[in-house]
Protein backbone atom coordinates (compact mmCIF):
# COMPACT_ATOMS: atom_id res chain seq x y z
CA UNK A 1 0.00 0.00 0.00
CA UNK A 2 2.91 2.13 0.94
CA UNK A 3 4.34 2.11 -2.60
CA UNK A 4 0.76 3.47 -4.30
CA UNK A 5 0.53 5.98 -2.26
CA UNK A 6 4.20 6.78 -3.44
CA UNK A 7 3.20 5.51 -6.80
CA UNK A 8 0.39 7.89 -6.99
CA UNK A 9 2.29 11.09 -5.01
CA UNK A 10 4.56 10.62 -8.24
CA UNK A 11 2.11 10.55 -10.56
CA UNK A 12 1.32 14.20 -10.12
CA UNK A 13 4.91 14.98 -10.77
CA UNK A 14 5.16 17.41 -7.97
CA UNK A 15 1.05 18.52 -7.70
CA UNK A 16 -0.69 18.15 -4.89
CA UNK A 17 -3.10 15.22 -4.53
CA UNK A 18 -5.81 15.53 -1.71
CA UNK A 19 -5.79 13.04 1.18
CA UNK A 20 -9.67 12.29 0.27
CA UNK A 21 -8.10 11.88 -4.02
CA UNK A 22 -5.70 9.04 -2.48
CA UNK A 23 -8.36 7.37 -0.28
CA UNK A 24 -10.94 7.12 -2.77
CA UNK A 25 -8.26 5.79 -5.48
CA UNK A 26 -7.05 3.48 -3.09
CA UNK A 27 -10.39 2.27 -1.53
CA UNK A 28 -8.96 3.08 2.07
CA UNK A 29 -9.69 5.54 4.89
CA UNK A 30 -8.07 8.68 5.00
CA UNK A 31 -6.35 8.39 7.92
CA UNK A 32 -4.51 5.27 6.45
CA UNK A 33 -3.15 7.48 3.91
CA UNK A 34 -1.83 9.75 6.51
CA UNK A 35 -0.39 7.02 8.21
CA UNK A 36 1.26 6.20 5.12
CA UNK A 37 2.14 9.48 4.37
CA UNK A 38 4.25 9.73 7.75
CA UNK A 39 6.06 6.23 6.96
CA UNK A 40 7.08 7.27 3.83
CA UNK A 41 8.66 10.50 5.30
CA UNK A 42 10.18 8.57 7.65
CA UNK A 43 11.85 6.35 4.78
CA UNK A 44 13.36 9.62 3.55
CA UNK A 45 11.27 10.90 0.89
CA UNK A 46 10.52 14.51 0.58
CA UNK A 47 6.63 15.20 0.95
CA UNK A 48 5.01 19.16 2.07
CA UNK A 49 1.36 19.20 3.44
CA UNK A 50 -0.44 21.35 2.94
CA UNK A 51 -4.48 22.22 2.84
CA UNK A 52 -4.53 20.96 -0.82
CA UNK A 53 -3.34 17.65 0.76
CA UNK A 54 0.06 16.21 0.04
CA UNK A 55 2.96 16.97 -2.60
CA UNK A 56 6.30 14.95 -3.39
CA UNK A 57 9.69 17.18 -4.08
CA UNK A 58 12.85 16.19 -4.84
CA UNK A 59 16.08 17.44 -3.25
CA UNK A 60 16.85 15.35 -1.06
CA UNK A 61 20.21 13.25 -0.20
CA UNK A 62 19.41 9.58 -1.00
CA UNK A 63 18.62 6.76 -3.80
CA UNK A 64 15.11 6.60 -3.47
CA UNK A 65 13.80 3.86 -5.41
CA UNK A 66 10.53 5.82 -6.23
CA UNK A 67 12.22 8.84 -6.97
CA UNK A 68 14.83 6.92 -9.57
CA UNK A 69 11.80 4.92 -11.01
CA UNK A 70 10.14 8.09 -11.56
CA UNK A 71 12.98 9.23 -13.78
CA UNK A 72 13.35 5.92 -16.26
CA UNK A 73 12.09 5.94 -19.67
CA UNK A 74 11.75 2.02 -19.66
CA UNK A 75 10.68 -0.06 -16.77
CA UNK A 76 12.46 -3.63 -17.62
CA UNK A 77 15.76 -3.18 -15.41
CA UNK A 78 14.96 -1.33 -12.24
CA UNK A 79 11.10 -1.84 -12.42
CA UNK A 80 11.86 -3.42 -8.66
CA UNK A 81 14.85 -1.53 -6.79
CA UNK A 82 15.48 -2.17 -2.92
CA UNK A 83 17.03 0.36 -1.52
CA UNK A 84 19.45 -0.16 2.16
CA UNK A 85 20.46 2.42 4.49
CA UNK A 86 23.68 0.47 4.85
CA UNK A 87 24.54 -3.02 3.62
CA UNK A 88 27.55 -5.59 3.41
CA UNK A 89 27.67 -5.83 -0.18
CA UNK A 90 25.18 -5.28 -2.11
CA UNK A 91 26.25 -8.22 -4.92
CA UNK A 92 26.23 -10.25 -1.62
CA UNK A 93 22.63 -9.61 -1.03
CA UNK A 94 21.87 -9.56 -4.85
CA UNK A 95 23.04 -13.64 -4.88
CA UNK A 96 21.03 -14.24 -1.56
CA UNK A 97 18.02 -12.81 -3.28
CA UNK A 98 19.03 -13.71 -7.30
CA UNK A 99 16.99 -17.11 -8.30
CA UNK A 100 13.68 -15.79 -6.88
CA UNK A 101 14.56 -12.26 -7.95
CA UNK A 102 13.15 -11.02 -11.21
CA UNK A 103 15.31 -10.54 -13.70
CA UNK A 104 15.88 -6.48 -14.06
CA UNK A 105 15.76 -6.31 -10.16
CA UNK A 106 18.53 -3.85 -8.26
CA UNK A 107 20.03 -3.31 -5.33
CA UNK A 108 21.18 -0.07 -3.92
CA UNK A 109 22.36 0.72 -0.85
CA UNK A 110 23.66 4.15 0.91
CA UNK A 111 26.55 2.38 2.30
CA UNK A 112 28.57 -0.99 1.76
CA UNK A 113 30.14 -2.64 4.92
CA UNK A 114 32.62 -5.05 3.20
CA UNK A 115 31.94 -3.93 -0.45
CA UNK A 116 34.10 -6.11 -2.74
CA UNK A 117 36.18 -4.97 -5.52
CA UNK A 118 38.26 -6.96 -7.83
CA UNK A 119 40.49 -9.62 -7.06
CA UNK A 120 39.45 -9.81 -3.41
CA UNK A 121 40.11 -6.50 -3.45
CA UNK A 122 37.95 -4.26 -0.88
CA UNK A 123 35.84 -1.58 -2.30
CA UNK A 124 35.35 1.49 -0.42
CA UNK A 125 31.91 2.63 -0.04
CA UNK A 126 30.93 5.70 2.19
CA UNK A 127 27.83 6.97 3.29
CA UNK A 128 25.80 8.42 0.53
CA UNK A 129 28.56 9.77 -1.54
CA UNK A 130 28.77 7.06 -4.41
CA UNK A 131 26.33 4.97 -6.44
CA UNK A 132 26.77 0.80 -5.02
CA UNK A 133 24.47 -1.06 -7.01
CA UNK A 134 23.97 -4.54 -8.19
CA UNK A 135 21.44 -5.58 -11.03
CA UNK A 136 20.28 -9.16 -11.29
CA UNK A 137 20.35 -10.19 -14.60
CA UNK A 138 18.91 -13.37 -16.14
CA UNK A 139 19.90 -13.35 -20.26
CA UNK A 140 19.93 -16.21 -22.61
CA UNK A 141 23.39 -16.42 -23.49
CA UNK A 142 26.20 -18.70 -23.34
CA UNK A 143 28.21 -18.57 -19.83
CA UNK A 144 31.41 -18.01 -22.44
CA UNK A 145 29.81 -14.72 -23.01
CA UNK A 146 28.98 -13.17 -19.62
CA UNK A 147 32.01 -10.84 -19.44
CA UNK A 148 30.38 -9.04 -22.26
CA UNK A 149 28.10 -7.86 -19.97
CA UNK A 150 30.85 -6.21 -17.86
CA UNK A 151 31.25 -4.39 -21.09
CA UNK A 152 28.10 -3.10 -21.31
CA UNK A 153 27.71 -1.98 -18.43
CA UNK A 154 31.08 0.17 -18.29
CA UNK A 155 29.59 1.63 -21.75
CA UNK A 156 26.56 2.63 -19.83
CA UNK A 157 28.18 4.10 -16.49
CA UNK A 158 30.63 5.87 -19.29
CA UNK A 159 28.08 7.45 -21.44
CA UNK A 160 26.09 8.20 -18.51
CA UNK A 161 28.86 10.14 -16.53
CA UNK A 162 29.57 11.74 -19.94
CA UNK A 163 25.92 13.55 -20.61
CA UNK A 164 24.77 13.81 -16.50
CA UNK A 165 28.76 15.37 -15.58
CA UNK A 166 30.11 16.32 -19.25
CA UNK A 167 33.17 15.13 -17.71
CA UNK A 168 35.74 12.96 -20.56
CA UNK A 169 34.92 9.88 -18.97
CA UNK A 170 37.33 6.82 -20.02
CA UNK A 171 36.55 3.43 -20.39
CA UNK A 172 39.89 0.96 -19.35
CA UNK A 173 39.24 -2.39 -20.76
CA UNK A 174 36.84 -4.45 -19.43
CA UNK A 175 35.65 -2.98 -16.49
CA UNK A 176 37.13 0.39 -15.07
CA UNK A 177 36.09 3.63 -16.29
CA UNK A 178 38.40 7.00 -15.33
CA UNK A 179 38.57 10.41 -15.36
CA UNK A 180 41.82 12.05 -16.07
CA UNK A 181 43.29 9.13 -15.65
CA UNK A 182 41.95 8.16 -12.16
CA UNK A 183 39.36 5.61 -11.18
CA UNK A 184 36.04 6.34 -10.64
CA UNK A 185 34.01 3.78 -11.11
CA UNK A 186 34.71 -0.22 -11.20
CA UNK A 187 32.09 -2.88 -12.13
CA UNK A 188 32.34 -6.61 -10.70
CA UNK A 189 30.15 -9.45 -12.42
CA UNK A 190 30.02 -12.75 -10.91
CA UNK A 191 27.94 -15.60 -12.32
CA UNK A 192 26.13 -18.42 -11.21
CA UNK A 193 25.28 -21.52 -13.66
CA UNK A 194 26.05 -24.79 -15.49
CA UNK A 195 28.34 -25.33 -18.27
CA UNK A 196 26.16 -23.88 -21.24
CA UNK A 197 23.32 -22.59 -19.12
CA UNK A 198 23.60 -19.04 -17.27
CA UNK A 199 20.96 -19.17 -13.88
CA UNK A 200 22.07 -15.58 -12.96
CA UNK A 201 24.53 -12.90 -13.37
CA UNK A 202 25.19 -9.98 -11.11
CA UNK A 203 26.52 -6.91 -12.45
CA UNK A 204 28.01 -5.05 -9.58
CA UNK A 205 28.87 -1.45 -10.09
CA UNK A 206 30.47 1.20 -7.84
CA UNK A 207 30.78 4.91 -8.76
CA UNK A 208 32.82 7.06 -6.66
CA UNK A 209 29.98 10.00 -7.20
CA UNK A 210 30.28 13.24 -4.33
CA UNK A 211 33.44 11.87 -2.56
CA UNK A 212 35.40 14.43 -1.24
CA UNK A 213 38.45 12.55 0.22
CA UNK A 214 40.60 9.88 -0.14
CA UNK A 215 43.14 8.29 1.86
CA UNK A 216 46.66 8.45 0.66
CA UNK A 217 47.47 5.83 -0.55
CA UNK A 218 44.59 5.79 -3.38
CA UNK A 219 44.62 9.81 -3.90
CA UNK A 220 47.03 9.09 -6.81
CA UNK A 221 44.59 6.02 -8.47
CA UNK A 222 41.26 7.23 -7.89
CA UNK A 223 39.10 10.07 -8.15
CA UNK A 224 35.51 10.84 -7.94
CA UNK A 225 33.08 13.13 -10.09
CA UNK A 226 32.51 15.90 -7.12
CA UNK A 227 36.77 16.17 -7.40
CA UNK A 228 36.86 16.53 -10.97
CA UNK A 229 34.35 18.69 -11.63
CA UNK A 230 34.56 20.73 -9.05
CA UNK A 231 30.99 20.30 -7.83
CA UNK A 232 27.88 17.86 -6.31
CA UNK A 233 26.38 15.68 -8.87
CA UNK A 234 22.85 14.17 -8.24
CA UNK A 235 23.21 10.64 -7.89
CA UNK A 236 19.44 10.15 -9.07
CA UNK A 237 20.00 11.88 -12.32
CA UNK A 238 23.33 9.72 -13.03
CA UNK A 239 21.79 6.46 -11.68
CA UNK A 240 18.91 6.40 -13.66
CA UNK A 241 20.19 7.63 -16.67
CA UNK A 242 23.12 4.78 -16.27
CA UNK A 243 20.38 2.27 -15.87
CA UNK A 244 18.68 3.57 -19.50
CA UNK A 245 21.51 3.21 -21.39
CA UNK A 246 22.23 0.24 -19.65
CA UNK A 247 18.56 -1.42 -20.54
CA UNK A 248 19.27 -0.42 -24.06
CA UNK A 249 22.97 -1.67 -24.73
CA UNK A 250 21.57 -4.52 -22.78
CA UNK A 251 18.44 -4.90 -25.13
CA UNK A 252 20.64 -4.69 -28.15
CA UNK A 253 23.21 -7.22 -27.05
CA UNK A 254 20.83 -10.00 -25.96
CA UNK A 255 17.45 -9.82 -27.39
CA UNK A 256 18.60 -8.23 -30.81
CA UNK A 257 22.17 -10.16 -30.57
CA UNK A 258 24.11 -6.85 -31.19
CA UNK A 259 26.58 -6.22 -29.58
CA UNK A 260 28.37 -3.84 -31.79
CA UNK A 261 26.59 -0.77 -30.35
CA UNK A 262 29.07 -1.23 -26.87
CA UNK A 263 31.97 -2.40 -29.01
CA UNK A 264 31.61 1.12 -30.37
CA UNK A 265 31.24 2.86 -26.96
CA UNK A 266 34.36 1.06 -25.85
CA UNK A 267 36.24 1.55 -28.41
CA UNK A 268 35.02 5.20 -29.09
CA UNK A 269 35.73 6.17 -25.65
CA UNK A 270 38.69 4.15 -25.17
CA UNK A 271 41.37 5.08 -21.86
CA UNK A 272 43.86 2.42 -23.35
CA UNK A 273 43.53 1.91 -27.13
CA UNK A 274 46.95 3.05 -29.06
CA UNK A 275 48.59 3.43 -25.66
CA UNK A 276 51.51 1.27 -24.57
CA UNK A 277 50.36 -0.76 -21.37
CA UNK A 278 51.58 -3.08 -19.14
CA UNK A 279 49.76 -6.72 -18.39
CA UNK A 280 49.95 -7.47 -14.81
CA UNK A 281 49.72 -11.43 -14.38
CA UNK A 282 50.70 -11.89 -11.03
CA UNK A 283 53.78 -9.54 -8.93
CA UNK A 284 56.78 -10.57 -11.19
CA UNK A 285 55.26 -10.94 -14.68
CA UNK A 286 54.64 -7.45 -15.80
CA UNK A 287 54.42 -7.22 -19.76
CA UNK A 288 54.82 -4.30 -21.82
CA UNK A 289 52.69 -4.18 -24.98
CA UNK A 290 50.47 -2.01 -27.45
CA UNK A 291 46.80 -1.75 -27.12
CA UNK A 292 45.54 -2.25 -30.61
CA UNK A 293 41.70 -2.79 -30.33
CA UNK A 294 39.24 -4.66 -29.17
CA UNK A 295 37.84 -7.48 -31.06
CA UNK A 296 34.47 -8.14 -32.16
CA UNK A 297 33.70 -10.64 -29.44
CA UNK A 298 34.89 -7.69 -26.70
CA UNK A 299 38.47 -9.46 -26.28
CA UNK A 300 41.58 -6.97 -26.49
CA UNK A 301 43.99 -7.20 -29.28
CA UNK A 302 48.04 -6.19 -28.00
CA UNK A 303 51.12 -6.26 -30.13
CA UNK A 304 54.17 -7.62 -28.41
CA UNK A 305 57.24 -5.92 -29.04
CA UNK A 306 58.44 -8.78 -30.31
CA UNK A 307 55.68 -8.08 -33.31
CA UNK A 308 53.63 -11.24 -32.22
CA UNK A 309 49.81 -10.40 -31.70
CA UNK A 310 47.89 -11.65 -29.08
CA UNK A 311 43.92 -11.34 -27.82
CA UNK A 312 43.57 -11.13 -24.41
CA UNK A 313 40.28 -12.20 -22.49
CA UNK A 314 38.87 -9.99 -19.69
CA UNK A 315 39.91 -11.44 -16.16
CA UNK A 316 43.27 -13.10 -17.46
CA UNK A 317 45.28 -10.36 -16.67
CA UNK A 318 45.06 -7.00 -15.14
CA UNK A 319 45.95 -3.98 -16.84
CA UNK A 320 48.41 -1.08 -15.90
CA UNK A 321 49.51 2.42 -17.83
CA UNK A 322 52.79 4.09 -17.69
CA UNK A 323 53.48 6.26 -15.23
CA UNK A 324 50.43 7.35 -13.94
CA UNK A 325 47.23 4.95 -13.17
CA UNK A 326 45.60 3.93 -16.52
C1 LIG B 1 36.66 -3.31 -9.07
O1 LIG B 1 37.01 -2.33 -9.73
O2 LIG B 1 37.48 -4.01 -8.49
C2 LIG B 1 35.18 -3.64 -8.99
C3 LIG B 1 34.48 -2.84 -7.94
C4 LIG B 1 32.99 -3.17 -7.84
C5 LIG B 1 32.33 -2.46 -6.68
C6 LIG B 1 30.83 -2.63 -6.70
S1 LIG B 1 30.01 -1.57 -5.56
C7 LIG B 1 28.52 -2.42 -5.79
C8 LIG B 1 28.86 -3.89 -5.88
N1 LIG B 1 28.92 -4.51 -4.58
C9 LIG B 1 30.14 -4.92 -4.25
O3 LIG B 1 30.46 -5.46 -3.17
N2 LIG B 1 30.99 -4.64 -5.25
C10 LIG B 1 30.31 -4.03 -6.38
Amino acid sequence: MKEMVLKALYDKKGDYISGEELAAILGVSRTAIWKHINQIKLDGYNIETAKKGYRILEGHEKLLPMEIKSKLKQHKIGERIIHFESIDSTNDHAKKIAYEAKEGTIIISEEQLSGRGRLGRNWSSPKGEGIWMSIILKPAIPPAEASRLTQVAAAAVCNGIRSTTGLDALIKWPNDIVVKSKKVCGILTEMAGELNEVSYIIVGIGINVNIGFFPADLESKATSLYKEKGKKINRVQLISTIIDEFTALYDAFVVDKDFTKTLNVCRQHSAILGKNIYLVRGEDNKEQVLALDITDDGLLRVRKSTGEELEIASGEVSIRGEGQYI
